[in-house]
C-alpha cells in the first residue's frame, strides 16, 4: 500500500510511520520541514513538502497515493490556530484526497468530542467527524485519549529533578495509552474492511488520575515528589485572560481542555468491541505501570552509568595528581 501519514514528526505520527514501514508499507510523510523529519527519511520514508494551510500544496503531496492516515494537530508552539490547522487545514485535505480519486483515510480524533462542544479543538474534532461522514471516503475515526508519552515531562521529569508537579485536583482520570499501541490500530486499520465508515475508541486499559501517577512515580523512583496544586479558577482566568489576545489564542484553546478535565466524567470507554475488531488482546496493550517501570529503570541505569564514569574520572586525576608530587 502507498500511505501518506500527515503529522509523522509527532508524537503519535512518528510511531505510525514506523509501524507502517515495519509492516512493509511504503511511506510518504507530508511534512512541514525536512530538517525536522530528517530521522524520518533515515528510517526509510519519502518526504514531500505540504502544509495543510496552505491547500495549493496538498495535490501533488497526494499523487501515487492509495490511503492516508492522518495524525496532525496544531502546534502548541506555532502561530497557526486550530481553526487554521484542525479545520480549514483537515477540510482542505480531505477534499484534496477525495479530488484525488483516493478512497482511504483513517482519522485521528479525540474521546467524547461530542460531549465538549465548549472546547475548541473538540468542537473542531467532533465537526471533522461529521465532514468525514459525509464524504466519499472509507474513514476509519480513532477516538483517542491521553498519551502514556505526554506523562514522561508532565510527572516522571518533575519527579526525578525535584521539580514541583503541578495538579488540578478535580482532575478527570484518563485511560492514557503507548502511541505504539495506538499506532497498531491505525495501521490495522487499513487491512480491515470491518473499520470501514466506522469510529472506535483507542485508549487505555484503565482510566488513571494525577495522585495515583504521582503515588505509583514516587514508589518506581523511591523519591517524594513536591506537589502543587493549581486552582481551576486560575486555569480559567489565564485562559480567558489569553484569549483576548492574538499570541493566547492558542494557549487559550489549549487551557480549555480545563472544562474537559473538571466535568467529572472519566476519559474512558469500552474497548471490548474494538479489540475484537481489531483482533488485538487487551494482554498486549503496554500498562501505564509498566511503561513508567521501563522509562525509570533505563533512565536510573543510564544514571548509574554517567556516575561510574564520573567517579572513574576522578580516581584517574587522583592518580595523575599522587604522580606529579612523587
Ligand atoms: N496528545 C494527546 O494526548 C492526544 C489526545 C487525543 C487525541 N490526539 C490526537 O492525536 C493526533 C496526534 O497528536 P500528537 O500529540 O502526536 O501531535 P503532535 O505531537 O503535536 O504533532 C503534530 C503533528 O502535526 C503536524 N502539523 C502541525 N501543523 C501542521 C500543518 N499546518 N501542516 C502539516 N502538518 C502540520 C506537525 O508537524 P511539524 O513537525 O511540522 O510541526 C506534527 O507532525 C492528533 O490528531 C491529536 O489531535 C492527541
Amino acid at each position: 500500500m502507498s500511505l501518506l501519514i500527515i503529522g509523522g514528526t509527532g508524537t503519535l505520527g512518528r510511531q505510525i510511520v514506523r509501524r507502517a514501514l515495519d509492516e512493509g508499507h511504503s511511506v510518504r510523510c507530508m511534512v512541514r520541514s525536512q530538517k525536522r523529519a530528517a530521522f524520518l527519511k533515515e528510517w526509510g520514508a519519502e518526504l514531500v513538502w505540504g502544509d495543510l494551510c496552505e491547500p495549493d500544496s496538498l495535490p501533488p503531496v497526494l499523487e501515487g497515493i492509495t490511503a492516508v492516515i492522518d495524525a496532525a494537530t496544531t502546534r502548541a508552539t506555532d502561530s497557526s490556530n486550530i481553526q487554521k490547522v484542525d479545520w480549514y487545514g483537515k477540510v482542505s485535505v480531505i477534499q484534496a484526497v477525495e479530488a484525488a480519486g483516493i478512497k482511504r483515510y483513517i482519522f485521528c480524533s479525540i474521546l467524547d468530542a461530542q460531549d465538549h462542544r465548549e472546547v475548541p479543538l473538540m468542537e473542531i474534532k467532533h465537526c471533522t467527524e461529521l465532514f468525514l461522514k459525509e464524504s466519499q471516503l472509507q474513514y476509519t475515526i480513532l477516538q483517542l485519549s491521553g498519551f502514556l508519552q505526554g506523562l514522561i515531562g508532565q510527572y516522571a521529569i518533575p519527579i526525578l529533578e525535584n521539580q514541583t508537579v503541578w495538579v488540578t485536583g478535580e482532575a478527570a482520570p484518563i485511560a492514557y495509552m503507548d502511541t505504539q499501541d495506538i499506532a497498531r490500530f491505525a495501521v490495522r486499520s487499513l487491512s480491515l474492511k470491518d473499520t470501514i465508515h466506522r469510529s472506535f475508541p483507542v485508549v487505555g486499559l484503565r482510566a488513571w488520575g494525577g495522585y495515583e501517577i504521582i503515588r505509583l512515580c514516587e514508589r518506581l523512583t523511591s523519591k517524594e515528589a513536591k506537589v502543587s496544586r493549581m486552582p481551576i479558577g486560575i486555569l480559567r482566568a489565564v485562559r480567558n485572560f489569553a484569549g483576548f489576545f492574538a499570541w493566547g489564542v492558542n494557549l487559550s484553546d489549549r487551557l480549555a481542555f480545563t472544562e474537559v478535565l473538571t466535568s467529572g466524567k472519566s476519559l474512558t470507554a469500552d474497548m471490548s468491541q474494538t479489540y475484537q475488531v481489531y483482533g488485538i488482546e487487551s494482554g498486549e496493550i503496554t500498562t501505564l505501570e509498566s511503561y513508567l517501570q521501563d522509562y525509570f529503570s533505563r533512565i536510573m541505569k543510564k544514571l548509574k552509568e554517567i556516575e561510574f564514569q564520573q567517579e572513574k574520572l576522578r580516581e584517574k586525576q587522583k592518580n595523575k595528581n599522587k604522580s606529579f608530587w612523587y
